[in-house]
């Protein structure tokens, strides 16, 4: 069968590769129906978490091909979505969905290391079926169900731990596929104002679109910006969807007095060097939050097929996986108006 395979940092082959198989009783076989890049994916592709070898994607949906003896949810045919993130299966904790918080210490997510290879690729073993997996309902497109693997669940979970109420002023910073769905999440919670931040001006004009006032950080001052746009106040809620040090000290920066920090950008720094003073000061909340994505069905999924939220609308490029070398590099050089992109493994 064929994946995606990193062989180092900026260099992606489509290649032929072992067939993937039912990774044990509590597992099954998908056959991957589309597939999608993240820009986790790319803390991958270009550093610090390279890992040669490994065969990427933890955003698939596909159709069940067989299951191991000990799955009951779903079947052989089923048209189903995976959480990119997953636990042992067995605990109280993976139980409940969520899969972060596993007992066991299991929390693994797909296509990060060699042990669990991701599902850009015509095929992909998936464990802990039962807690894992939820079969996609009808109303629900193969598009939408994709973004139910990692990015809405992501977006909506640091809109829910930003604690936002009726007529908040919502700052979120980076405007990319998660920034998106973080402001249209927000929007749920009422806020009375939400500022958009971003350094790049399509992804600005979105936000605008979107009922969002856009703030440009291209010249780095974002955060005097938002104190201009809130009468010297800050805000009450901030969500960071970026993962930088800049953006994150941002966030802290712009809260006002009591205000939640709500981080969902992935930052890989040790030793971010965190001002705690500031945060003292202000007394503020301060979340992280890496999401347990099966958690959030049970909201997402009606939200879509009532037609509140229409996600498939982030992806602004169909490839086949075949092309996947050229839609990394396009993704990561932010080319041609891109904002996410899809990859059909048939072709
Ligand atoms: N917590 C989770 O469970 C989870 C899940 C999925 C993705 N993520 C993370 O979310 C982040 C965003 O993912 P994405 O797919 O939207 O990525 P992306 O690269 O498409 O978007 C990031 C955006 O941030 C903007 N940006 C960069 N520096 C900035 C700055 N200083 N100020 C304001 N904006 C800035 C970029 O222009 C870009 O639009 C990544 O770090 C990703 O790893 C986290
Ligand atoms: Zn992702
Ligand atoms: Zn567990």
């Amino acid at each position: 069968m064929r994946a995606v395979v990193l062989r180092g940092e900026r260099d992606i082959v489509v290649d032929d590769v072992p067939d993937a198989g039912v990774p044990g009783p509590d597992g099954l076989l998908l056959r991957v129906d589309r597939t999608a890049i993240c820009g986790s994916d790319l803390h991958l592709y270009h550093g610090p978490m390279t890992v040669p070898g490994a065969h990427l994607g933890h955003e698939f949906v596909g159709t069940v091909e067989a299951i191991g003896a000990d799955v009951h949810t779903v079947r052989a045919g089923d048209r189903v979505l995976v959480s990119g993130v997953i636990g042992c299966g067995v605990c109280a904790a993976c139980r409940a969905g969520d899969v972060v918080v596993c007992l066991n210490a299991g929390t693994r997510v797909f296509g990060t290391s060699l042990e669990l290879p991701g599902g850009q690729a015509e095929a992909v073993g998936v464990p802990a079926a039962d807690t894992s997996v939820l079969k996609i309902p009808d109303a629900i497109s193969d598009e939408q169900a994709v973004l139910l693997t990692d990015i809405l669940p992501t977006g909506y979970l640091g809109a829910q731990r930003a604690d936002i109420t009726p007529g908040d002023v919502v700052v979120v910073i980076g405007l990319g596929p998660v920034g998106v769905f973080a402001l249209q999440c927000a929007q749920l919670y009422g806020p009375s104002r939400i500022l958009a931040v971003d350094l790049v001006p399509d992804r600005l004009a979105r936000a605008a679109a979107l009922g969002a006032e856009p703030i440009d950080a291209a010249d780095g001052n974002a955060v005097a910006k938002i104190y201009d746009a809130t009468g010297g106040r800050g805000a009450n809620a901030v969500i960071e969807a970026v993962g930088a040090d800049q953006s994150i000290n941002d966030a802290i920066l712009c809260a006002a007095p009591g205000a939640t920090v709500s981080v969902i950008g992935v930052n890989l720094n040790l030793a971010f060097p965190f001002p705690v003073p500031v945060a003292l000061m202000k007394r503020l909340t301060f979340r992280v939050t890496l999401a347990s994505i099966p958690t959030t069905w049970s909201a997402l999924v009606p939200l879509i097929a009532s037609g509140k939220l229409h996600p498939e609308e982030v992806f602004t490029h169909r490839m086949g996986l075949s092309e996947a070398a050229e839609a990394y590099r396009v993704f990561d050089a932010r080319e041609d108006g891109v904002l996410k992109v899809l990859l059909d493994p048939t072709t």
